[in-house]
């Protein structure tokens, strides 16, 4: 699909993971056709994008190939490495340290962010947002991280968080409503764009169970 300027909905034919499954064994790699269509979208040659959840670097390797210069943060130290090896700027690092970290002036932040009580890793690592004790203390983090990014962000600076409304255990759990929230309390709302994936996911797990859409919500730093 084309970058259009102005575009509410996106469909993807190919949505799942594109690494082996050894690697992946989540499926938490951010499809390459939607990468796309956002760094498009959203910036341009020789921007700065940062992903404070980079995972296999996804998104960072599709800006790469458009020409956008990119930097990423990831706990898992074995993902970091992965993206080392495909030449990747990638910090192996909690995000909730990012105000610690010497991080370039970044044009746009996007990101595929771990969702609560949705594991992204086997490892259960120190730090992994996705295995947080309580859906509070998860929001608090994205807060910290969110608010600290601020001073990174350049004045025109966009935020683009990739993410859904969940049903864990039979409970839903409005995330994307409590990202927008948060951001809203620093950033501008500028638009939302509805992932459509291209089948139902139904997980056995009850994880990632019976919501097929996936909000793209984009912030702006500063308006004026
Ligand atoms: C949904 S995945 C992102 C997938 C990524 N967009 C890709 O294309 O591969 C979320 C990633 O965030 C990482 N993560 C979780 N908590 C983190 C934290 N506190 N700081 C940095 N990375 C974290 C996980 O290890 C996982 O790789």
């Amino acid at each position: 699909m084309a970058a259009k300027k102005y575009f509410t909905w996106i469909k993807t034919k190919n949505e799942g993971s594109t690494l082996p499954k050894y690697l992946d064994i989540f499926n938490v790699a951010m499809p390459k056709e939607a990468s796309k269509i956002l760094i498009k979208a959203f910036t341009k040659e020789g921007d700065m994008i940062l992903d404070p959840f980079c995972g296999f670097g996804e998104i960072l390797i599709e800006g790469e190939k458009l020409k956008r210069k990119t930097i990423g943060i990831e706990l898992d130290k074995t993902r970091a490495k992965y993206c080392r090896s495909k030449n990747l700027k990638v910090i192996t690092a909690n995000s909730l340290n990012l105000s610690k970290l010497r991080l370039p002036k970044i044009d746009a932040c996007i990101t595929s962010i771990p969702f609560y009580a949705t594991p992204t890793n086997r490892l259960k690592l120190d730090g992994d947002l996705s295995t947080e004790k309580s859906y509070n203390n998860y929001l608090r983090d994205l807060r910290i991280i969110f608010f600290s990014l601020k001073k990174n962000l350049s004045k025109k600076g966009k935020i683009i968080v990739i993410v859904k409304n969940l049903i864990v255990h039979d409970e839903f759990i409005p995330l994307a409503w409590d990202v927008v929230n948060i951001l809203r309390e620093k950033y501008h709302p500028m638009k939302e764009i509805i992932w459509i994936k291209s089948k139902e996911y139904y997980s056995k797990n009850k994880f990632r169970g019976g919501i097929n859409h996936t909000y793209v919500l984009v912030f702006e730093n500063d308006q004026s």
